[in-house]
């Protein structure tokens, strides 16, 4: 299938698809190279397709996620990315999208930002069962990222992303919604979640933070601007691309999630958990991207012995343990920690809901409410022990060692 590569109004680069695999065959004519999507090389007037490539896999639905397989096999086709072109590619993350050949398509008329999309590829998705030969598939869901259960939904003319949890405890929509909870007291920029419930399973619900005119970059693009040396560290590296591209705020952003993460203990911050938002037309960056998917953290797979001892608890994207990635935060100046003095209230209540005793019982509640209570005495322990230091000296080099040494004594 020959197609070109849109940038909402913007023509960037001819393709060819491979009509069996979907995936990139040819690049042609490049019309617009700063339009190319972020961290695709563009050099002696050739593109990277297998870094295009990459991209565009991206785009599709991960093999992983959960009732992935399922779906495909009531739609009848072989892999996800199949998908992506029965949707022209649009997403309602970013704006770009593939117009095929001889056709005059314009964004204005298929974009989901300002147009409605079908139902049919979420209700499968969803478990429903469909004819799959009278299915409309233009729908965001099939362009939508991450492993758990997601549908975009259109309520009284917003688009919401509702996001079920893993089994057995489907802890984490109830954790999107304590992760508000705390960031709304700390005063950190967030994406507020709420709860659902849809056949007895809670669901998150958040709204749609991109819009007709801007996109969401996630950190993995960032990251691609430049080759990493080897000496340097992944924070800084990131920071750096950051400010290749001219992205600010980067740091101030990573203290707060950072530290968000450490109470939170968030397993799986990976680089497309957080990004930068940019305008799609003039490619101005905004800044980064509040804070979104915050789910997988308060020990959401653990029985509440392992909440307990945190002996099994994974950090990303820049250190494996959270107490070594806490020595990353550059300030805490910002941080007043009083302000979460209801926290055990927070979730209690949140995990109180009544439909939720199928799912997490009080032992449960308990033992998530002193393990985040825990972190929240550390923190304010290292976060004291950092702000009294810094007041001694600026010199950065010796504050980093003191940070060091007390980090080392800590369990988290
Ligand atoms: N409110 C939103 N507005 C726009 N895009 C969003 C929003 N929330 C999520 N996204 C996009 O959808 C992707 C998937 O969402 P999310 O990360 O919440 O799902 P997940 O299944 O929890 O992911 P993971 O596999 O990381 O656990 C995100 O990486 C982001 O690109
Ligand atoms: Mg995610």
């Amino acid at each position: 299938m020959k197609c070109i590569l849109m940038h909402k109004h913007i023509p960037v680069a001819g393709l060819e698809l491979d009509d069996v695999s979907s995936f990139i065959q040819k690049i042609g004519t490049v019309y617009a190279p700063e339009h190319l999507p972020v961290g695709v090389v563009y050099k002696n007037d050739i593109v990277d397709r297998r870094a295009l490539n990459d991209w565009w896999t991206e785009r599709s639905i991960p093999a992983s996620r959960s009732g992935a397989r399922e779906a495909l096999e009531k739609l009848g086709l072989a892999n996800t990315r199949m998908l992506l072109v029965r949707c022209y590619g649009l997403s309602l993350s970013d704006q770009y999208w593939i117009r095929p050949a001889g056709t005059e398509l314009q964004w204005e008329d298929i974009n989901f930002f300002q147009n409605d999309f079908s139902d049919d590829v979420g209700d499968v998705l969803f478990g429903a069962d469909r004819d799959a030969n009278h299915l409309d598939f233009s729908s965001p869901d099939n362009t939508s990222d991450g492993n758990l259960k997601k549908r975009w939904k259109i309520i009284d003319g917003k688009r919401y992303l509702v996001k079920g949890g893993s089994n057995p405890f489907r802890q984490q929509p109830f954790n999107e919604v304590i992760a508000t909870g705390i960031m709304e007291r700390l005063g950190i920029a967030h994406v507020p979640y709420r709860l659902i419930w849809n056949d007895g399973a809670p669901y998150s619900v958040c709204e749609d933070f991109v819009d007709a005119n801007t996109e969401l970059i996630s950190a993995w693009r960032i990251l691609g601007v430049r080759k990493k040396n080897n000496s340097k560290s992944l924070y800084q590296h990131f920071v750096d691309c950051c400010n290749v591209l001219g992205i600010h705020g980067a740091v101030p952003f990573l203290d707060r999630m950072i530290t968000l993460d450490y109470i939170l203990a968030n397993e799986d911050r990976h680089f497309n958990n957080f990004g930068a938002l940019r305008n799609a037309e003039t490619l101005e960056w905004i800044g980064m991207a509040p804070v979104y998917d915050s789910g997988s953290s308060l020990g959401y797979d653990k029985v509440p012995a392992q909440l307990r001892s945190e002996k099994d608890v994974v950090c990303k994207p820049f250190k494996n343990h959270h107490a070594g990635q806490l020595k990353l935060v550059t300030s805490f100046d910002w941080l007043d920690l009083s302000r979460l003095s209801d926290v055990g209230e927070l979730i209690t209540e949140v995990l109180s809901d009544e439909n939720a005793a199928d799912y997490i019982d009080q032992r449960r509640i308990m033992a998530i409410r002193d393990s985040v209570q825990r972190r929240i005495r550390n923190l304010a322990e290292f976060a004291q022990s950092f702000r009294s230091q810094g007041e001694l000296t600026t010199a950065d080099d010796v504050k980093e060692n003191i940070a060091a040494d007390y980090g080392s004594k800590m369990t988290l």
